[in-house]
């Protein structure tokens, strides 16, 4: 399905290079609108994991060096910190959404990006996505799922359509990914997949029945989920964040000061904190949230 790929569709069954794909977008970018996109262009590009552009202090203190990690939901907000966290610490990093323009722009503010637009919750392109991961990496050490959506609705204006969205991006997207990536992460030394759930996976909010009905689902599954795959030695993280200042607050009904809430890179610090622990270690499950409580 053509329609999976930011570079406009790659071959039936060949997967594209995305990191010429991003090369090439941003070639385009650069000649439309000067130079300002060269050296985010250059990182992209031509940082491999033991590229030329790393200083030998950025070497030596990075923790997720040659890990390859997957960030659905990665183009904005908790998923584009959470990618740019990774990249920060070595990792190279797919990301993953849907409006191909905010997922450029997220490739070339992230070192060793590569950027593929995909609907996690088609199972024709969460497959062809992954087979372009496999292609261009062999394997995955890192599932991130950050993909999702937010209804604020009474329950009785809350549509069949609003209940399916949030079931679709917040819930089947989880299982459709893990699906495609569990042959991936089965051949990484320490597989790992982390998801974003909410403070909904576990509180009851007025106006959220449809997101609240997907995250509890949400947590469940990724319950079941670590205890099946722990023999494998395949390591299931649940995040709960509290209300963070990204695009999804913009649907609260009433006034919210922005900074009472977590900013998405707090939330991305515990994701670090989860994927840097040694083998031995599973940290499962983190609620952070708000100092000043739920707003
Ligand atoms: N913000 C909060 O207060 C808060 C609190 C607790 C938990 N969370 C959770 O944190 C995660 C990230 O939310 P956020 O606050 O960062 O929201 P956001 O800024 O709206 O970002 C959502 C991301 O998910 C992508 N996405 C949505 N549906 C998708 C789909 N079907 N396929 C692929 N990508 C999809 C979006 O890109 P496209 O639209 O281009 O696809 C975007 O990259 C969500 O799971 C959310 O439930 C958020």
């Amino acid at each position: 399905m053509k329609k999976a790929w930011c570079s406009g569709g790659a071959p039936e069954g060949t997967g594209p290079s995305t990191f010429d794909f991003l090369k090439n977008e941003a070639t385009d970018l650069l000649d439309n609108k000067g130079s300002a996109f060269a050296k985010n262009r250059n990182e992209a590009t031509d940082r491999g994991p033991e590229g030329p552009g790393r200083s030998l202090l950025e070497t030596m203190t990075q923790r997720l060096q040659d890990r390859i990690a997957l960030v659905a939901g990665g183009s904005r907000g908790i998923g584009l910190a959470i990618g740019q966290a990774l990249a920060r610490e070595g990792a190279s990093v797919v990301l993953v959404a849907r409006d191909r323009r905010t997922l450029q722009e997220a490739g070339r503010q992230t070192p060793r990006a590569m950027a593929v637009a995909a609907d996690v919750a088609r199972p024709a392109e969460v497959k062809r996505l992954f087979v372009a991961v496999n292609k261009r990496f062999g394997r995955l050490d890192l599932l991130v799922n950050s993909a999702g959506v937010f209804t604020y609705k009474p329950f009785e204006r809350t549509t069949l359509d609003d209940w399916r969205r949030n079931l679709d991006a917040n819930l089947t997207s989880l299982f459709l990914t893990t699906r495609a990536a569990l042959p991936l992460l089965a051949l990484s030394q320490g597989g790992h997949i982390v998801n974003i759930l909410s403070i909904s996976s576990r509180e009851a909010f007025p106006k959220c029945s449809a997101y609240t009905a997907s995250k509890f689902g949400a947590l469940g599954f990724t319950r079941v989920l670590a205890e099946e795959l722990r023999s494998r030695k395949i390591r299931v993280t649940a995040i709960l964040p509290g209300s963070t200042d990204t695009r999804m607050a913009n649907e609260f009904d009433f006034p919210v000061k922005r900074e009472d809430l977590l900013q998405p890179e707090d939330v991305a610090e515990a994701v670090i904190a989860a994927v840097v622990q040694p083998a031995r270690a599973t940290v499962n499950e983190i609620l952070i949230t708000p100092s000043c409580g739920s707003v």
